[in-house]
């Protein structure tokens, strides 16, 4: 490594999801290969940039991670201008900066969904160079068509809704599958198609319980002994009445009572919840995560 190499910084923050160790090796292996820099990676997403906590990352640390889940490199749901320390809420965003210049570094790669909103505020209260790349299972970032993640997570919820068709017919039942996705229905609407969901409910279109009480109990009536119906988390009805009253109560859980109750059909959910997060990412995710990390170094300006 020469003396006038440049140094870069990496952290992955927000919810983890499949690729993020794929962008990690994509961002080291450019800058380390290409150009000769450093490459640190900061621990649990912004409270490790806060607290100098990092390992530097090069040869042993980046082989095997490509099909890794998770992230090695941690992550929390931390923002810079808000962080808990102790029973204080505290803006770190003066400890970032310092800590930033102190490892001498030219830019910091910012991983996440949300976590491009927190990098904006870095980029504009500070002196940091600040490169983000997007990722999410929900595929809900802003000017994005995907996210690395999101085919990962159609993949397993579709998984999961095909396998539920055998023991929704074998019992004649309704079976309700709870998909992650925030306030978006992305991951709904892609796992309720492939896997052939009877009824698909999104939050971008509240749904009317009776219209799916109907559709339950026509397909009941023509010898359709099963249903599929896959919720969005946030999905969320038209009529207030529908709203839980008991705010335990997910939006799925309480469709399930209800649909229950109104077609006297046997009902049961399934929430796939974080399993959606889990494991080895698709080779679609594996790719746009590598494509993305490596651009980050090789299109980045300052470096
Ligand atoms: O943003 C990804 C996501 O998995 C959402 O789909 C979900 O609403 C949320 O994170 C769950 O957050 P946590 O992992 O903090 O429980």
């Amino acid at each position: 490594m020469s003396n006038d190499s440049k140094s870069i910084g990496i952290l992955t923050a927000g919810g983890d999801c499949q690729g993020l160790n794929a962008a990690i090796r994509g961002v080291a292996k450019a800058a380390i290969n290409q150009y000769d820099m450093e490459v640190i990676g900061f621990l649990d997403g912004f409270r490790g940039l806060a607290e100098n906590r990092y390992e530097r990352l090069a040869g042993d640390s980046l082989s095997g991670i490509l099909t890794l889940g998770g992230t090695i490199l941690g992550t929390s749901r931390d923002k810079p201008h808000k962080m808990s320390v102790g029973d204080k809420v505290v803006d770190t965003i003066a400890q970032a900066e310092a800590n930033y210049h102190k490892l001498h570094l030219d830019a910091l790669v910012c991983i996440g969904g949300g976590t491009q909103k927190n990098a904006v505020r870095l980029l504009k209260k500070t002196n940091m160079k600040i490169i983000t790349l997007p990722k999410t299972i929900d595929n809900d970032v802003w000017g994005t068509d995907d996210c690395f993640g999101y085919d990962t997570a159609v993949e397993i919820a579709t998984e999961a809704i095909d396998r539920l068709h055998s023991t929704a017919s074998s019992h004649h039942r309704v079976m309700v599958v709870e998909v992650m996705g925030h306030n978006t229905g992305w991951l709904t609407a892609a796992s309720g198609l492939a896997g052939g969901a009877d009824v698909i409910v999104i939050p971008e279109i509240p749904y009317d319980i009776n219209v799916i009480k109907k559709s339950l109990i026509s397909r009941n009536r023509k010898s359709k002994r099963f249903s599929i119906v896959a919720v969005a988390e946030g999905a969320r009805p038209k009529d207030d009445s529908e709203i839980p009253t008991d705010f335990e109560d997910s939006a799925a859980v309480h469709l399930t009572h209800r649909l229950a109750e109104l077609t006297g059909l046997e009902t049961r959910l399934t929430s796939l919840g974080h399993v959606m997060r889990g494991g080895t990412p698709s080779a679609a995710d594996r790719i746009l995560a590598t494509k993305l990390g490596t651009k980050a170094v090789t299109r980045f300006p300052y470096l």
